[in-house]
């Protein structure tokens, strides 16, 4: 097969990607529309005609000004590529001219700095309030608990993608939009938050999707209210509680950021909390993920820290989890390991393991496309 024709087969599944995976409806309404700017391929092996081939497509690299895929064709059933190409598209307007992406454009990948507008609500949970974005409707619906020092936002991407369930993104005490109370709180008291949510929202049941922090809410939600979840998806989390070391380490954290602020917290953090190939070929994301951060008050952030340092231990909990789990990591976390996110796959009775490449602890941000495709092949195999 000629280069051409191969070259037509990658553009044919960049676009079913970005199709299903942005509004790209909302391109040529004034706002502009991607165009191919540079595309290398580097053939290995000739692909004949008649061969059948799968195409994977990753997003690399996004900025306002340039978003480039890498794609790489395997023949069926093998695991060697045969071909290997990085493509990268600039935005343009109606007169040719090039311009940033737009903002739908780069939220709709988790990484936009602007709210949708009306899209975050203060739902009342007893003598609490929560802010909450709730995005599509119906009886099958997704709870997304974010991480730690962030927020709602860091699950834009899912939020805008997985439409065909309703999707739940709040804001945990004295994170993003939600305020915090007066009194300390413990992990339980989330986990109790987001029952009195769904209780407020009217949903019944949800699927819990829970990452890092909001993995050890998920866990609680478990051993307190195991009837109200349908399926557990556990991004980039642990079982273990904290050893004294990760004590500690909370304690000189508080310090920190209490002297200094959440910038230190910041600039301590995102290192670790990215991989590698993000750190240095997604400046939205750091920007994006630095916002977070720094918006957060330090009693936010001090009090999540108390509430982690003293949270429960749930490995024991692993082998009564009897729902359909599915335990997603990055294969470049340096938060919790891969091995830490498989062993602990192990011992949940049938739960799929999934490690994502190219990704440190945020998953999400940093392969947004993979995610939603790992969690949407997840959620159709619980209808
Ligand atoms: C998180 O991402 O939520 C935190 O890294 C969790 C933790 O510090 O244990």
């Amino acid at each position: 097969m000629d280069a051409a024709s191969l070259l037509k087969l990658l553009q044919r599944a960049w676009w079913t990607v970005a199709a299903n995976h942005s509004p790209l409806g909302e391109f040529g309404l004034g706002d502009g529309w991607p165009v191919l700017k540079k595309s290398k391929l580097d053939i290995s092996d000739p692909v004949l005609v008649g061969d059948r081939i799968v195409v994977q497509t990753k997003l690399v690299k996004r900025s306002e000004s340039e978003i480039m895929f890498r794609q790489a064709i395997f023949r069926e059933g093998r695991s060697d590529s045969v071909a290997e190409a990085d493509t990268s598209f600039e935005c343009v307007d109606q007169l040719g001219q090039r311009r940033a992406f737009p903002e739908s454009f780069l939220n709709s990948f988790g990484i936009g700095k602007h709210e949708t507008p009306g899209s975050v609500r203060h739902v009342s949970v007893g003598n609490w309030s929560s802010a909450v974005e709730v995005h599509g409707t119906g009886a099958d619906a997704v709870l997304f608990i974010h991480g730690f020092p962030l927020d709602r936002r860091m699950w834009r991407h899912l939020t805008s993608t997985l439409t065909g369930w309703k999707r739940i993104a709040p804001d945990l005490r004295g994170m993003g939009l939600t305020r915090l109370p007066d009194t300390q709180y413990a992990i339980a008291d989330l986990a109790d938050d987001m029952v009195g949510l769904l209780d407020a929202l009217g949903q019944d049941r949800a699927v819990v999707c829970g990452l890092s922090m909001g993995g050890y809410v998920a866990f609680e939600m478990w051993r307190r209210h195991s009837d109200r979840i349908t399926g557990l998806i556990l991004a980039n989390t642990k079982a273990a509680a904290d050893d004294r070391a990760a004590r500690r380490g909370r304690d000189e954290t508080i310090k920190l950021v209490t002297q200094e602020g959440p910038a230190s917290l910041a600039d301590q953090m995102i290192p670790k909390l990215l991989g590698t190939s993000s750190l240095n070929a997604m400046p939205r994301v750091v920007e994006h993920l630095r916002n977070m951060i720094t918006e957060t008050s330090v009693d936010g952030i001090v009090a999540a820290l108390k509430a982690m340092k003293s949270r429960s231990d749930s490995t024991q909990l692993l082998s009564s989890i009897d729902i359909p789990t599915l335990v997603l990591t990055g294969e470049d976390d340096k938060i919790v390991p891969v091995g830490t996110a498989k062993e602990m796959a192990k011992k949940i009775p049938g739960a799929q393991f999934v490690s994502i490449a190219e990704a440190g602890h945020l998953t999400p941000l940093e392969q947004p496309i993979a995610v939603s495709r790992v969690i949407g092949e997840f959620l159709e195999s619980l209808r």
